[in-house]
């Protein structure tokens, strides 16, 4: 296992789309996704996609578990939203690809989704609460989409701004 380097906003990398996994889930998917969990618990975030570590593939790791709580790391490969509801409901996000701002975004309240899991078997399970807005922020990284794309021009420009900024600081 290894801590990977996280892509950050603006990164062209980020906006591209994730390909799906042909065939069965392998070793090496296993070993992707074990990275993905040890970047995502040291940096330290509740979700991760491929993309944020710079490989354009359709898994996204998950621990929604509380700090003192036992981890419970989740893994998708290939998921899908089969069903969305129409309630939809505001919750403050941020992501590892977008570090130190956060804002409402309004997505579905509840999803049912499909995907492979570690051992490559097919699930199929309803997710709602914070499991339901992780797991559509991560979807959309597999499209390309952080979740600034989903903000007002204004509030996306000024997150960008600072990133910039940040990122220029950083290379001094
Ligand atoms: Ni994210």
């Amino acid at each position: 296992m290894a801590i990977r380097p996280i892509l950050v906003a603006p990164d062209p990398v980020l906006k591209q789309k994730s390909a799906p996994i042909e065939g069965p889930v392998t070793d090496a998917h296993r070993a992707l996704m074990d990275d993905m969990l040890e970047t995502m618990y040291d940096a330290p975030g509740i979700g991760l996609a491929a993309i944020q570590i710079g490989e354009p593939v359709r898994i996204i790791v998950m621990d929604l578990a509380r700090e003192g709580e036992p981890k419970e790391p989740r893994h998708f490969v290939n998921p899908e939203i089969l069903w969305a509801s129409e309630e939809l409901l505001p919750y403050e996000e941020g992501c590892l690809s977008v570090p130190d701002y956060f804002d409402d975004v309004e997505r579905p309240s509840r999803v049912k989704i499909r995907y492979l899991n570690y051992q490559g078997e097919l699930i199929e399970e309803d997710a709602e609460g914070i499991y339901a807005v992780c797991i559509q922020h991560e979807m959309d990284h597999l499209e390309g989409v952080l979740f600034i794309d989903r903000l007002s021009r204004l509030k996306r420009e000024k997150a960008l701004t600072r990133l910039k900024k940040a990122k220029r600081e950083a290379a001094l």
